[in-house]
């Protein structure tokens, strides 16, 4: 008898460090999240480089599963700043630490932490590296943390308090368009939406100068278990596992998930890589987009497929990661306030060094290039290697897509296609990359 995907996944999980006490759901997460991302990283220079991180933290290089020492602190009023999606319910949460950071002799603010008692816990390192899984003894929990001058992939991976507290207002306006998001996704598709909100983080204040200046601060997010708007009982997989090739060594053969699945659907390749991944993540972008400005990064690790617990099928959509430009053109016209953002993080129509063509340059840096180059050209090779799928057909549907979901698309789309400048990091260490144009036109959009 042929076995399943899912078991066949956990035999693969049998032979890493994943323990094989934990619940089969939270294996399977992690065999995606850890060991399925192989050759998913190749497009950019910058996409191996990991620096300032212990060796026995670094996922890329065999980890040992579970890590220590996730430290916990409870700390008084005085010392932190706290922000929530609830107002109703202000959050009563701790300070999480990255064992890591905890031991870097240049952490900010940490004489306050060196008064405090912390419990160290058993953690599960995700993708990013600094989002986090771990059961605190009651639940199984999400946190996002600092990590301290460590530098993965583009980004110094610090968690300063403006990124946190914007991430939870991002959080908060998606909570609140929540249904009007749901509705303009349509009805009819077989996925369902949904997205994992930044609820709650605590930022350690900065003890120098508490009162003027925000710099140094840092802290930690709580994320939510589960997707808004999804069931809880279905298996999280980030999208690059579907793609992306088992990095366990000697194990059974597991060809891309997004292969076996479709083998096992039957019917045509094309239609189920369009319905399963591709229209799923055009439908949210642009409901999020047209319903609140917020312009979302869909590259293959911010978009989680949630799959079903026995067949592992693709059921619900979502988007992770809320520390995300916003255009305050769309606000200003749908007449909603932007003051609770963060500047920077906030384009208008105006042309800026930057941004030179305003949040459209972001736009098309986000589905031009995280999500069309950096994640459905993948996914389209894969299928036309495997199944000889025309790329081109691919991209005719999602076009078309675009332009039926936001019919003023060319309002909000440049014309070119923008990316990040090769090395803009020299200038701007602490992370604002210019973008600049690309020699080639957009693909999988208008
Ligand atoms: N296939 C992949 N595509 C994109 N990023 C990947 C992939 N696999 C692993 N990653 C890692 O995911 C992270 C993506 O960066 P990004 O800024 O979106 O996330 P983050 O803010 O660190 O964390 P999170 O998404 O958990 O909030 C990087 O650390 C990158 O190395
Ligand atoms: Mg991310």
């Amino acid at each position: 008898m042929t076995r399943t995907l899912k078991t066949r996944l956990l035999r693969n999980a049998d032979r890493t460090s994943i323990p094989e006490r934990l619940p089969e759901a939270i294996r399977l997460e992690l065999m995606g999240e850890l060991f399925l991302s192989g050759n998913t990283r190749t497009y950019s220079p910058h996409s191996d480089v990991i620096e300032g991180l212990a060796d026995r933290y670094n996922i890329h290089l065999s980890p040992v599963l579970p890590f220590p020492d996730l430290r916990r602190f409870w700390l008084p009023e005085e010392a932190i700043r706290r922000i929530s999606v609830s107002d109703a319910e202000p959050p009563v949460g701790p300070l999480w630490v990255h064992p890591d950071t905890f031991r870097k002799t240049n952490l900010k603010n940490r004489s306050v932490l060196d008064l405090h008692s912390s419990e160290p816990l058993d953690f599960f390192p995700l993708a990013s590296q600094r989002a986090v899984l771990f059961h605190d003894g009651r639940d199984w929990r999400r946190v996002k943390l600092h990590l301290c001058d460590v530098k993965i992939s583009r980004y110094y991976r610090n968690l300063g308090g403006m990124t946190l507290f914007h991430s939870v207002q991002v959080s908060r306006e998606l909570k609140e368009h929540w249904l009007a998001i749901r509705e303009a996704c349509q009805e009819g598709c077989r996925i369902q939406p949904g997205f994992y909100l930044d609820e709650a983080g605590v930022v350690l204040k900065n003890e120098k100068d508490p009162d003027i200046s925000r710099v140094g601060e840092w802290g930690s997010l709580e994320r939510s278990l589960t997707p808004i708007g999804l069931p809880p009982d279905l298996i999280p997989m980030p999208l690059f596992s579907f793609y992306g090739e088992s990095t366990v060594s000697g194990s059974d053969a597991i060809r891309p998930l997004a292969v076996e699945l479709c083998e096992q659907a039957g019917g045509d390749p094309e239609s189920f890589l369009f319905d399963t991944f591709m229209a799923p993540v055009i439908r949210l972008w642009t409901a999020i987009f047209k319903t609140t400005g917020i312009i979302w990064e869909p590259h293959g690790q911010n978009v989680v497929m949630l799959c079903n617990p026995i067949t592992l099928m693709p059921e619900g959509g979502a988007f992770r990661d809320p520390d995300t430009a916003l255009s305050k053109t769309m606000r200003d016209g749908l007449g909603l306030s932007s003051e609770a953002f963060f500047d920077r993080n906030l384009h208008g129509d105006e042309s800026s060094l930057e941004m030179p063509e305003g949040a459209r340059s972001e736009t098309s840096r986000v589905i031009d290039i995280s999500m069309g180059r950096n994640t459905f050209d993948y996914l389209a090779r894969l299928f036309e290697q495997q199944f000889g799928v025309a790329p081109a057909a691919l991209q005719a549907r999602c076009r078309e897509l675009f332009a039926r979901q936001l019919p003023e698309s060319t309002r909000w789309f440049p014309r070119a296609v923008y990316g990040y400048a090769r090395n803009p990091l020299a200038e701007d260490r602490n992370c604002y990359p210019l973008v600049v144009r690309e020699g080639m036109d957009p693909a999988w959009r208008p």
